[in-house]
């Protein structure tokens, strides 16, 4: 695996030079078009993930070129901060995991502690005490956005991360609060998951789920069962809590829906007799969360973590790998939003991070992980 891992990094590694000296300091568009990514400093959620990718490659190959790189784009992504540009949602943990935190350990430079706690300020600013929630998305306290999301779950490391540098318990307390109203009400009776979940706004009391981006509010969209498994893993160590149920019972869901060639349906409503567009990104999450667990349990299901996750990645490189396509990107096979026709099939930012994410930690177990 190793050997195949190395070969990955390195036309990866030349192909994503090439890709960051094209976009400079600009930040590609959330997903692929035509397989290649579009420019335009979108100012989205996902900008994150293209300054991990290029501190994954730094790391992986010690070429110094992506770390420098990553550096600059952190002062992108710091700047977005200062003038607060599209910052009113809950996605600032992927904004700022990825960026200023690897920042912060490679530099050990106080500057970004200030970042830090600013950019943890902005998120805690989100919660509501009523319903003990983060809000995803919207003005705050309308009640019809008063909802919180399960991809929220992957932003939880940000807040536990700032109360740890910053030595001040008040996030990691949020954090605290919010996981555990998620996961009172995102998991249904057949351990499927909801994607967005609404509260009143005036009793606080959880009222009913909602779907955003998969195919019906009963369905299960593939990539919010993989943040919600993930996002158990990823909180783990900081909540101290590993949730063995719901664990197990999301991840046989997961486990259950998986097609012939490996690779998940953007939701679970769809299968090999009623296929419809995969979703890799699924995929990679759900590796990378199985290779965080790896590391609290006995042996035997450390092994059983390692051979899933493996599976998992190899499905998405034997089968929609882009390396021989002249493009810039990394993986296919990503949906960003079916139902409103965005980035179907496609490549997607977080997609080839956690692809690299996922060949990170199965190659070096004891990688330092940003989240
Ligand atoms: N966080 C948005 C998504 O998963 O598409």
């Amino acid at each position: 695996m190793n050997e195949i891992i190395e070969n990955e990094f390195s036309w990866i590694s030349q192909r994503m030079k090439h890709a960051f000296k094209e976009f400079d300091l600009d930040i590609p568009s959330e997903s692929s078009v035509n397989q290649s990514y579009v420019k335009g400093n979108t100012h989205e959620w996902t900008c994150g993930f293209w300054v991990g990718i290029s501190w994954l490659i730094y790391e992986n190959t010690n070429d110094q070129f992506f770390y420098e790189k990553a550096l600059a784009l952190t002062d992108v992504l710091i700047d977005r901060l200062d003038r607060d540009i599209n910052l009113d949602h809950h996605d600032i943990g992927f904004l700022y995991s990825l960026s200023i935190v690897p920042a912060y350990y490679h530099t050990n430079d106080s500057k970004y502690l200030k970042s830090i706690q600013k950019a943890a300020d902005k998120l805690i600013s989100r919660f509501h005490n009523n319903g003990e929630f983060i809000q995803c998305w919207g003005t705050l306290g309308d009640p019809d956005e008063y909802r919180l999301i399960i991809d929220s779950l992957l932003n939880m490391p940000f807040l536990f991360t700032s109360s740890k540098l910053l030595g001040d318990p008040k996030y990691a307390n949020i954090a605290t609060k919010h996981y555990n109203t998620v996961f009172k009400n995102i998991i249904r009776d057949d351990y499927t998951t909801y994607h967005t979940y609404y509260f009143d706004v005036v009793t606080g009391k959880p009222k009913f789920g909602k779907t955003a981006q998969g195919y019906s509010n009963d369905s299960c969209w593939s990539r919010g069962q993989a943040w919600a498994i993930a996002g158990i893993c990823f909180n783990q160590e900081y909540l101290n809590n590993n949730q063995d149920d719901d664990f197990n019972n999301l991840l046989n869901v997961f486990k259950n829906n998986i097609p012939d060639d490996g690779v998940v349906y953007w939701d679970f409503a769809f299968n090999d007799n009623n296929p419809s567009a995969k979703d890799t990104s699924a995929n990679s999450i759900v590796a990378c969360g199985l290779l965080e667990r790896a590391k609290y349990v006995d042996d035997v299901r450390k092994q059983e973590y390692i051979n899933m996750a493996s599976e998992l990645v190899l499905s998405v490189m034997n089968n929609y790998s882009n390396r021989n396509l002249d493009v810039d990107t990394i993986v296919s096979g990503c949906t960003y939003s079916f139902p409103q026709g965005i980035g179907v099939d496609e490549a997607c930012l977080w997609g080839d991070y956690y692809y690299l994410e996922a060949l990170t930690r199965l190659s070096n177990p004891e990688w330092k992980k940003y989240w």
